[in-house]
């Protein structure tokens, strides 16, 4: 298989969120489904919302395509801050997700490797991300792809609160 990128545009709003729907529900649900969850999938994916996200213009997606269908996707906002990352401009890859069917591809390092360049054309000294403890597969990719981590932070949705560690990466 040989995907190709390109950028999001407000056209791509329905797959980018039926995916991230997709990919969020096998990764953060494996226990199976419960309201806070389900509120926070249709709050966070719906094309609305996806679609104000991509005419934001300090909000970049880059999708990765196959066969004409998206399988995969990243999200950066650029000019991010966060307190555990001192360096002097900041974006941050909000989301880098890859459907379950073309994971262990290459994919996710492709798409990161964009996110990476895109950052730095635009003036930014290192990107940053966080990812939950419990997402074992993320925790073992990201410091593979050179990214250190900084620190704990807590992601917080309705009362439940998420440990989630941050990553660093200084663009060269
Ligand atoms: C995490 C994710 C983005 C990785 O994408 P991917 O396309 O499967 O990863 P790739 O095939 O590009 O792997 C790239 C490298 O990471 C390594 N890797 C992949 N999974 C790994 C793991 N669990 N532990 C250690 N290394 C891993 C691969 O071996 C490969 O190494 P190489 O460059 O030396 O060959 C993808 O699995 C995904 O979308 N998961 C669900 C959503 C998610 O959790 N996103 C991250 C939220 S923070």
């Amino acid at each position: 298989m040989t995907p190709s990128f390109r950028a999001g545009s407000a056209a791509d709003a329905l797959c980018i969120g039926m995916l991230g729907t997709h990919v969020f529900l096998d990764t953060y649900a494996p226990a199976g489904m419960r309201a806070a969850l389900a509120r926070e999938v249709v709050e966070h994916f719906a094309p609305a919302k996806i679609e104000s996200l991509l005419e934001d213009e300090s909000t970049e997606f880059i999708l990765a395509e196959n066969d004409g269908h998206l399988v995969g996707f990243v999200q950066v906002t650029h000019g991010a801050r966060h307190a555990l990352v001192s360096h002097g401009a900041t974006s941050e890859v909000n989301r880098l997700y890859v459907h379950e069917r073309f994971t262990g591809q290459g994919i996710g390092k492709a798409l990161l490797r964009r996110a990476e360049k895109s950052a730095a054309a635009r003036g930014a000294d290192a990107l940053w991300l966080t990812a939950w403890v419990g997402n074992a597969r993320a925790i073992g990719f990201y410091p593979k792809q050179g990214y250190v981590d900084v620190g704990a932070t807590d992601y917080v949705f309705e009362n439940d609160h998420y440990e989630n560690r941050v990553y660093l990466k200084v663009l060269g």
